[in-house]
C-alpha cells in the first residue's frame, strides 16, 4: 500500500486554519480518500497534556528554549503515535501546524537560532516534513481582530505583542520563499469560501489529483 500524504496548514493567529482543515478533510473524504485531521501542539493524549502548558498562562512563563523543547516533546509523541502510523497505513493526514510553526514562533518570533530548531528537527524526527504546506497569510491586525473572542482560553501566544506577530508573519513568508516546492502561500484575508477554493485549487495542482 502506498504511504498516505502529509498536508499541513500554517499561519499566524486568526488565519482560519482550523476551518480550512475541517473543510478540506470533508472534501477529501467525499472523494473517497481515507483522511484524518489533527493539530499541534497536541493531537495525541500526551501531546494534548503538553499543549496545556504552552497555550495558557502567563505570556512570559517559559524561556524561549523551554518552549521549543516542550513543542518538540509534544511533536515526537504526536508523530510517533498518530501521524506516522496513519501515513504507513495509507491514510492521509492533515495537520493544523507543524515544524514551520516552531521556526516562525520560537525562531523568528522569539529570536532563537533557526539552525538550532532545524537541528533538533533533524535529530529527533529525522527531518520528517510534510508533502505540502499551505501557509494562510493575513495581516497581523486583521488576524488578531478575528481571534478577539476566545475569552482568555488558549490565548497565551495571542497576548504576545504585535511586533512578535509581525516577525512570525514575515518568518512564514521567508520559509515559503526558501522551500517553494513544499510551501504555498494562500491569501487568507478573503472570505472562508474564497480561501477554501484556493486551498482546493492548490491541492489539485500540487498533488495532481481530481476531487469531488
Ligand atoms: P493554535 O491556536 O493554532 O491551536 O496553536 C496554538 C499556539 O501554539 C499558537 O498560538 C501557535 C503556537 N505554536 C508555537 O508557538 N510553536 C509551535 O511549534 C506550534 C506547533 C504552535
Amino acid at each position: 500500500m502506498a504511504d498516505g500524504v502529509f498536508l499541513t496548514f500554517e499561519g499566524g493567529e486568526g488565519a482560519g486554519k482550523s476551518t480550512q482543515v475541517r473543510r478540506l478533510a470533508a472534501d477529501l473524504e467525499r472523494s473517497g480518500i481515507d483522511v484524518i485531521s489533527t493539530r499541534e501542539p497536541g493531537g495525541s493524549p500526551g501531546a494534548e497534556d503538553i499543549r496545556k502548558l504552552l497555550v495558557s498562562g502567563d505570556v512570559a512563563r517559559w524561556q524561549p528554549l523551554t518552549e521549543v523543547v516542550l513543542h518538540y516533546a509534544a511533536r515526537v509523541e504526536h508523530v510517533a503515535t498518530v501521524v506516522r502510523p496513519a501515513l504507513e497505513r495509507g491514510t492521509w493526514v492533515i495537520c493544523d501546524r507543524f515544524h514551520d510553526s516552531t521556526i516562525a514562533y520560537q525562531g523568528y518570533g522569539h529570536g532563537l537560532e533557526i539552525e538550532l530548531i532545524d537541528n533538533l528537527h533533524q535529530q529527533l524526527l529525522d527531518g520528517f516534513k510534510p508533502n505540502l504546506t499551505m501557509i494562510l497569510d493575513i495581516p497581523v491586525d486583521a488576524g488578531l481582530a478575528r481571534t478577539g473572542g476566545r475569552d482568555g482560553v488558549e490565548d497565551r501566544y495571542e497576548r504576545m505583542d504585535s511586533e512578535f506577530h509581525q516577525r512570525l508573519r514575515d518568518g512564514f513568508l521567508q520559509i515559503a520563499a526558501a522551500e517553494p516546492e513544499r510551501c504555498v502561500v494562500i491569501d487568507a484575508i478573503s472570505s472562508e469560501d474564497a480561501v477554501h477554493r484556493d486551498v482546493i485549487a492548490c491541492i489539485k495542482e500540487r498533488l495532481s489529483i481530481q476531487l469531488g
